[in-house]
């Protein structure tokens, strides 16, 4: 399990496709004062985050992806972003050294492509869900550091252009604000956090490079570390352009300096994004909490949105029918803006009224 049992990011988007599906619509409004039927679209989520040049987007499990019309409808009608929730990372990509499979990865990518959603990469460099031969291998300082760069150029220079975010380090830091230890951290030392981002950016130079964690949603000692880390690898000109908050809560626990936090962040010039959200609730959910974890929804996107240089906002899945928080946190469920049946549920107002200004 990678989180504690407790609760735990505007330089502009590549704007393109977005700005291009605002044009449409607002060229539809102009030419056919008229037509009603826009407003439908408009009012999806990606129809709000369009209209702001933000990306909604969700993490997408491979299974569903290839076999259940409903989780396919309802992602490519509402998300215009997307995060492979597992296909990307290294168990998934090299499970035998030397040996790829890209197949599911790829699905995503070609997925994504053909309705019109940009892909998070998520991601490089972690310390967990690393294939056995490369966690057991001993590999010396050296060796590791030829290992990841060789990760890092493969997997990013595959995707090069057509990945417009890239959490290249994931979790790298302790509740106290101190570097975890990993595989990483433990043979190379924190240089490898400005390696890996030197790297990832000569393979793609157009995609903005992460730092994403949990638990920094706050300003607290975590928070503080990031903070630090972030300013002297800016100070260095290492190519650090965002820092992904997962944001993954318990339901009434957004905290409250979250917003005054990512602003701290973007005043680095920093993007930020909410790269992992989602609102746990003790199971069964009462109407009461539902209600609430859609406001905890609302303030979660408003708290990002109102910063500036915020990217957008990405839930970790969109259906409690396939989420990570029963399995991980027990008697706990419910995190997420769609029941098991694909229905819309309070949260998924409340995500719909944070990305809507109008609201
Ligand atoms: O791929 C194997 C499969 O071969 C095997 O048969 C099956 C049996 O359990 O396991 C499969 O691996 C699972 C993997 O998801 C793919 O489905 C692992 O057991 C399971 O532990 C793994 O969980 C993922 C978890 O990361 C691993 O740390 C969750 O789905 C995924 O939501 C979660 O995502 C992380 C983010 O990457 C980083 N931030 C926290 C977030 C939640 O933990």
């Amino acid at each position: 399990m990678s989180h504690p049992p407790r609760s735990h990011r505007r330089r502009a988007l590549r704007p393109l496709p977005l700005l291009a599906a605002g044009a449409l619509v607002a060229t539809a409004v102009v030419a056919l004062p008229q037509f009603t039927e826009q407003a439908s679209a408009a009012t999806t989520l990606r129809g709000y985050a369009d209209a702001r040049g933000a990306r909604i987007g969700a993490a997408v499990a491979d299974g569903p992806l290839q076999n259940e019309s409903a989780y396919t409808t309802v992602l490519d009608r509402e998300f215009n972003s997307v995060t492979a929730e597992n296909a990307m990372k290294w168990d998934a990509l090299e499970p035998s050294r030397n040996s790829y499979n890209w197949a599911a990865a790829d699905r995503l990518v070609v997925h994504a492509t053909s309705h019109n959603q940009g892909v998070r990469g998520h991601t490089l460099a972690w310390y967990a869900q690393l294939p056995s031969w490369l966690k057991n291998g001993n590999f010396s300082a050296t060796e590791l550091n030829t290992l990841l760069k060789k990760h890092i150029d493969t997997t990013v220079g595959r995707y090069k252009g057509k990945i417009y975010a890239w959490d290249v380090v994931n979790e790298a830091f302790n509740e106290d604000g101190s570097m975890r230890s990993s595989l990483w951290q433990d043979k190379l030392g924190t240089g490898y956090i400005a390696n890996a981002l030197r790297w990832a950016h000569a393979a793609d130079p157009a995609a903005k490079l992460y730092i994403n964690d949990y638990n920094i949603e706050a300003d607290n000692a975590k928070s503080d570390g990031l903070y630090n880390l972030a300013k002297q690898l800016l100070t260095q000109g290492v190519p650090l352009h965002g820092i992904g908050f997962q944001s993954h809560f318990v339901v009434g626990g957004v905290p409250s300096s979250m917003k005054a936090n990512l602003k701290r962040f973007s005043d680095l010039g920093l993007e930020v994004s909410v790269t992992e959200l989602d609102i746990r609730i003790p199971l069964p959910a009462s109407s009461a909490e539902l209600a609430q974890q859609s406001t905890d929804y609302k303030t979660a996107t408003e708290n990002c949105l109102g910063v500036p240089r915020c990217a957008g906002v990405t839930v970790w899945g969109l259906t409690d029918k396939y989420s990570w928080i029963p399995g991980t946190f027990s008697g706990y469920g419910a995190a997420l803006p769609y029941n098991e049946s694909y229905a819309a549920k309070p949260a998924y107002t409340g995500l719909s009224n944070g990305l809507n200004p109008n609201a």
